[in-house]
Parts: C-alpha cells; sequence; structure tokens
C-alpha cells in the first residue's frame, strides 16, 4: 500500500508572515491525521523560516502518526533532532538563500558529513532517509553509507515543460526505483513538487512506497480545507 506524507511546513509558513500563532501546524496535523495521512513531514531549517522545535516536539508529544523531520547535515541541526526523537528523518541540502530544496543530497562529496549524520540519528533509534537524486551511483553509496530509506528528487520531473521530457524523468526515476529494490533492502520514498496533476503520470512506479508532499496540499487546502485537499491526493495515490 502507497503512503502520504504530508509535509506541513506551509503551515508554518503562514504564520511566520506574520509572526503570530496561527494557523497551527498542530492544529493541522490533527486534520491530516483524520483525513488518513500516513506521516507527517516537516523541515526544520536552519534560518527556521517556517517549522520551529517547538512544532515538532508538539507533534511528536500530540500526534500518533510517524514523523518524517527533514534536515541537514550539519552537526547542530542533527543534534537539536536526535533530542527531538522523531520516528524517521530524511537527510537534505540546504542553502541558505534558496526558495526550496534545491536537488537531492550531493552524498558523494559530503560522504564523511552525511555519514555521521547517519550515525547520530541511527544511535537515536531513527530511521533515516537520503533525500537524492535517482542515480545508480548514489544509491549504491547510500546503501554503504547505512540508510535505512532513499527518497528521490522528483524535481526535474515535476518541472518537466513538455512531455518529452516528463517521460525522460520518469524513465530515469523508474529505472533507479528497480535497481534499487532488485539489489537492496532500502525503502523508496519520493517526493518534491508532486500535484494534483503530474502525481497521475508517477503514482505507478510499484517501487514507490511513500511519496512526500506538502505546498500542492496546502495551496489546495486554501479553497478546499486540508482535510478535503488530503483525502483527494490520497485518492489520486491511490492509497487506500
Ligand atoms: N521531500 C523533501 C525532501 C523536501 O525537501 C520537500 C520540500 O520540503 C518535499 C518532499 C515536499 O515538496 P513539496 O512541498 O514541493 O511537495
Amino acid at each position: 500500500m502507497v503512503r502520504l506524507g504530508v509535509n506541513l511546513d506551509h503551515v508554518a509558513t503562514l504564520r511566520e508572515a506574520r509572526k503570530v500563532n496561527y494557523p497551527s501546524p498542530l492544529k493541522a496535523a490533527f486534520i491530516a491525521e483524520e483525513a488518513g495521512a500516513d506521516g507527517i513531514t516537516m523541515h526544520l531549517r536552519q534560518d527556521r523560516r517556517h517549522i520551529q522545535e517547538n512544532d515538532i516536539a508538539d507533534v511528536i508529544k500530540h500526534i500518533s502518526l510517524p514523523i518524517n523531520i527533514e534536515l541537514a547535515i550539519v552537526p547542530e541541526m542533527v543534534n537539536i533532532v536526535s533530542e527531538l526523537k522523531p520516528h524517521h528523518c530524511c537527510l537534505v541540502p540546504e542553502r541558505v538563500s534558496e526558495i526550496t530544496t534545491e536537488g537531492g543530497l550531493n552524498i558523494i562529496e559530503f560522504e564523511n558529513e552525511t555519514g555521521a549524520a547517519i550515525e547520530r540519528l541511527k544511535s537515536k533509534g531513527i530511521f533515516v532517509s537520503l533525500f537524492i537524486e535517482p542515480e545508480l551511483e548514489i544509491i549504491e553509496k547510500a546503501v554503504k553509507l547505512g540508510a535505512d530509506a532513499i527518497e528521490f528528487n522528483t524535481s526535474l520531473y515535476s518541472d518537466s515543460k513538455t512531455s518529452e521530457e516528463r517521460n525522460i524523468q520518469i524513465e530515469r526515476i523508474k529505472k533507479a526505483a528497480k535497481f534499487t529494490a532488485e539489489n537492496y533492502n532500502l525503502e523508496i520514498h519520493a517526493g518534491h513538487g508532486l500535484n494534483y496533476t503530474n502525481v497521475k503520470f508517477i503514482r505507478d512506479i510499484p517501487e514507490i512506497i511513500e511519496y512526500n508532499i506538502g505546498h500542492s496540499i496546502i495551496a489546495r487546502s486554501v479553497f478546499s480545507g486540508l482535510y478535503n485537499a488530503i483525502i483527494e491526493m490520497r485518492k489520486l495515490l491511490r492509497c487506500s
């Protein structure tokens, strides 16, 4: 069965735009749970532009779904998140002035930093995934570093402007997913830029068991409410 992890960062983005105490990511997490989300994802950025430590602590305390925290491979962030002890972490690249995550984590160049972050998080019993490009060499490195899961960056697919481009990216993800499943015991997740239209062309890759989706769900919730936005995405992904 495919899982949907709902990323709540942009609930906090709206709150931080005014530096007030609403809308609450915790309240959003309750609604996500009610709507059948399989997990809650939040990115604790170094600049704290949206999610704060308190949001994570509150959601872990009150929500029974698995909580997935995205973070950079920076020792300070790794220490903070290992103390918060979410169920699951996803290591991502982070550039301070970026609008959103740009590309997969370069675990070949940053092998030592990634390895150290994985070791620290796993020592706290946290399940660790790596947000990577769907490339065979990178998948092999993720295995060598001891990751529990990999999350394929789907942004090149999501940003495709033509059906030819889209097909090239789907084939790239398909090939990487098949290679991983045939050779390794790693969970395969995918996410970034997925929305109510483009998810229809990627949902049929059987090796992908979890999708992490944020911006499009929160955007749709402005018009149809978070509950309905999640139900609709779960239907498209055939989660149940
Ligand atoms: N997966 C990862 C690793 C991400 O960094 C993000 C963005 O925070 C997402 C998934 C969700 O992307 P989007 O908000 O475009 O759905």
